[in-house]
Parts: structure tokens; sequence; C-alpha cells
């Protein structure tokens, strides 16, 4: 059920129209039971290319396939009714020029049904934004450490300190200029996001940026806790699924080698008196 009382699936321009309205409400998913439950309570649901890292155990987005991202958008997909799902374009799949990024892009499209897909860079990436959106593609932009650029910026750093603000400034008011339907601010200053957020036309999504963006994102496999040994500044835990699923498989464990599971309820017909009561005779 929708919590926000909505039941048509949102469009991009639904998305658009939001800018300096209610915060939109993103997060990741790359599988079905994960869109499933995400979707009531998300604005745009992002099959992002983080999947490479997070479910494949890659050491960065950098080697994440088209193949991969089509999977996981068909995954999410049957398990999406409301939100707006949007598909990473992975590294490799959009930068050589507008016809490569649009032949892939609309290749995402039909085999996923995604309505919008998502690119990684500014001013670099504005032809081929506009060059997508004039063809019926709509596109997300993503500004600020766009981690496909990490061996560029030399690890995952806060970009746009000082200065190199005016870059981010720039690249922000560049992708809307281009007609992208929402931006991406990841790892960005806070007053710097602010500022960009009351410049642009468009909604900015913050991941690490500022509360007063137009909207947020986080990965959820981060804001459940999956993982205890990734813990950046910017992610909010709001459970600690990891400790719960490691306490389930080490109970299950010791009850196995208890002969304690199965017990009677789990099986099909009685258990031997030898074996009843969690003990082998
Ligand atoms: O790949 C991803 O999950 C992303 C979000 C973190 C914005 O790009």
């Amino acid at each position: 059920m929708s919590t926000t009382g909505a039941s048509k699936t949102l469009t991009p321009p639904d998305i658009a129209a939001r800018k300096g309205n209610t915060p939109l409400v993103c997060l990741t998913a790359y599988t079905t039971p994960i869109a499933r439950l995400v979707d009531p309570h998300c604005d745009v649901v992002l099959v992002g290319d983080s999947v490479g890292m997070v479910l494949h155990g890659l050491p960065s987005t950098l080697d994440v396939t088209l193949e991969m991202m089509i999977m996981h958008g068909q995954a999410v997909r049957r398990g999406l009714e409301r939100a707006l799902m949007v598909v990473d374009m992975p590294f490799g799949s959009y930068e050589e020029g507008p016809e490569q990024a649009f032949r892939n892009a609309a290749r995402v499209m039909a085999e996923t049904g995604c309505a919008a897909v998502k690119l990684e860079g500014g001013e670099a990436m504005a032809e081929t934004i506009r060059f997508l959106a004039a063809r019926g593609v709509p596109v997300m932009a993503h500004v600020g450490l766009t981690p496909q650029a990490v061996n560029i910026f030399g690890g995952y750093r806060v970009q746009g300190r000082g200065e190199d603000g005016e870059r981010i400034r720039r690249d922000a008011l560049a992708v809307a200029e281009a007609d992208a339907f929402a931006v991406v601010l990841e790892k960005v200053p806070e007053t710097l996001a602010r500022r960009i957020t009351g410049e642009i036309a468009i909604p900015t999504i913050g991941i690490g940026a500022s509360p007063t963006c137009d909207g947020q994102v986080l990965v959820v496999d981060d804001m459940l806790g999956l993982f205890s040994d990734f813990r950046p500044k910017f992610v909010k835990r709001y459970a600690e699924l990891g400790d719960a699923a490691s306490s389930a498989i080490t109970a299950y464990a010791h009850e196995v080698r208890e002969r304690r599971f199965p017990a009677a309820e789990h099986v099909f017909g009685d258990v031997p008196a030898t074996v009843k009561g969690g003990e082998a005779a």
C-alpha cells in the first residue's frame, strides 16, 4: 500500500515536478524482494551500478556490465508498482558519445522496462544528456563524487571543497540545462549542495550532500546495516540486519549440529524416539 496515497507509477515528469516540494525518497534495489519492500515508500528506485560492489563483491563499479544492469533491472521491475525505476548506465556504456549512449540506453529501457536511466558526469556529458532527452530517454544525471571516476579522483573523496566547488556547480548547471530531469549530488559540501539546489530548476537528490536537497538517496543495503565493516559518515543505519542475520545463522548452525533442527514440527511424519528431545541416542 502506498504511504502517499498515489497508485499510478510515477514518471520522470512527476519527479521533475517535485522540485522544491515534499522531498523525494529514493533507495537502491537490485532484486525483486527488496524492490517489493521499498516500492510503497519510495518515489524513485534506483538499480544502481553499486550492485557490483554490494552484491557481486567487486572492488569498484568499473567492472559492472550492461548485462548485469539489465538482469538486475528485470528483477527489480518485477517488484515495482508505484516508484519510478531508474537504471544506471555502467562504465564504458555511454562515454564514447551520444550514439553509443542512445544505443545502450534504448537497450536498457527495452529489456528492463525502466522509464529512465542514470549516467555520471556533468559538463562533459551535457551533449549526451541532451541527445538522449530529445530522443525519448529521460536522464537522471549524477555529479560530485562520481564513483566511476574513482581513478581520476584517487579515491572516494568529497568533491567540490573550496574553489573546486565552482567545477561541481558548473556540472550541475550544465546537466540541468541539458534537460536531465533530476540530478544526484554525491559527497559534496553541504553549503555547495544547498547553493546548487537553490540555483537549478531540476530536483537535486543528495547522498552525503544536504538536507535541503529536493530528495535523498541511499544504498538500501547500507541503511539496513547489512555490512558491519562499511560505515561512511553519510549513511544512517536504520537497522542492523547484518548482526541479526549473523545471530540467526549462528543459531541455525548450532541447532543442526545438536540435532535440534529440524524438530518434529518441521518434518513429515514422526521423528524416531532415538532423536527426540534434540539429542541423538
Ligand atoms: O550506484 C548507486 O547506487 C548510485 C547511488 C549511490 C546514487 O549511484
